[in-house]
């Protein structure tokens, strides 16, 4: 069986991790925090358990499912590693540390991924001695409904490894897309820039959450409304991503809303702390 290796068991590394599982993969989820770790078991049991209930999988599947995640907070268990995945949050420095890291870790010509959102791969495959097996996997959230995956091949990175990578998102069942490697790719080089003009609609009263978010899903018939969807996404991250944009393409068209910022300096990042545009249970 293959070896996914998955860096990161956050948001995005539970629900990679959960998918890998159910394609056959063997998954060794690493995380610094012991908490995130069993945090990220009890959301993909929980789920799974749902899912027994609603009669879409039978109760045998849990186990087989769960029993092939393994969970660690020793970066070296990646050294079986077929292919790691690094999904640590949006900062160069921080990804920079775990790229490393894997270099020295996991042996020559296994792949190294990123999940990043907008940073340039690379800067981030510039600081191993493998640049051409390091390559950027944008999956989307929510990762079980979103069908794209985005592939993002840095300047070294070789047609040998973006085919494997490409074989693994077909594995997963998603659609692949190659996008270059300009900040924020493709993806939210466009979708960020909506997100944040409707921030900035907020904070200049030109209307409100729930009146932004209805005449863009009305208007071009959207399932959720920009600030909706920023919530979901977690405003730290959609920060995150504009700044990005913002220094990458030096151009103000791209400078992040205050409220964007004071959102959140407040700690209100959406779904994820209880509180964002919107409340949430
Ligand atoms: N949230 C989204 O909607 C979304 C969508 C697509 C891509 N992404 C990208 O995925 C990545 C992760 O985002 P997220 O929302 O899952 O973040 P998150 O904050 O939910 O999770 C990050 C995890 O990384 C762990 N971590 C931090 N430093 C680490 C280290 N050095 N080694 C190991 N683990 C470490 C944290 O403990 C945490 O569990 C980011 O690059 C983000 O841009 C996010």
């Amino acid at each position: 069986m293959k070896k996914f290796g998955i860096v990161g068991a956050g948001l995005m590394g539970t629900d990679i991790a959960h998918l890998a599982a159910e394609n056959g993969f063997s998954v060794i989820l690493y995380d610094i925090d012991e908490l995130q770790l069993k945090k990220a078991y009890s959301t993909i049991t929980d789920r799974l358990n749902r899912y027994v209930g609603f009669g879409r999988i039978e109760q045998s599947a849990v186990a087989e499912i769960t029993g092939n995640i393994k969970l660690h907070t020793n970066i070296e268990d990646l050294n079986n590693a077929d292919i790691v995945l690094e999904c640590v949050p949006e900062e160069l420095g921080k990804k920079q540390d775990v790229f490393r890291a894997l270099d020295r870790v996991c042996p020559g010509g296994v792949i190294l991924a990123t999940n990043t959102s907008s940073i340039s791969v690379t800067a981030i495959a510039s600081v191993t001695k493998r640049p051409d097996s390091v390559i950027g996997l944008h999956f989307l959230n929510p990762v079980r409904a979103m069908k794209l995956v985005e592939i993002v091949c840095g300047m070294a990175t070789t047609r040998e490894t973006f085919e494997s990578a490409r074989e693994i998102v077909k594995i997963f069942k998603k659609i692949p897309v190659e996008s270059k490697d300009y900040p924020g790719f493709l993806l939210n080089r466009i979708l960020m820039p909506m997100i944040n003009e409707a921030i900035y609609a907020l904070y200049e009263g030109a209307g409100t959450v729930e009146g932004i978010d209805r005449v863009m899903k009305l208007g071009i018939n959207i399932p959720m409304g920009p600030l909706e969807l920023a919530d979901m996404i977690g405003l730290d991250v959609c920060l995150a991503v504009t700044e990005h944009l913002y220094n990458g393409f030096g151009d103000s068209k791209y400078r992040p809303c205050p409220l964007l910022k004071n959102y959140v300096a407040a700690g209100y990042l959406g779904r994820k702390s209880g509180r964002g545009f919107y409340h949430h249970n």
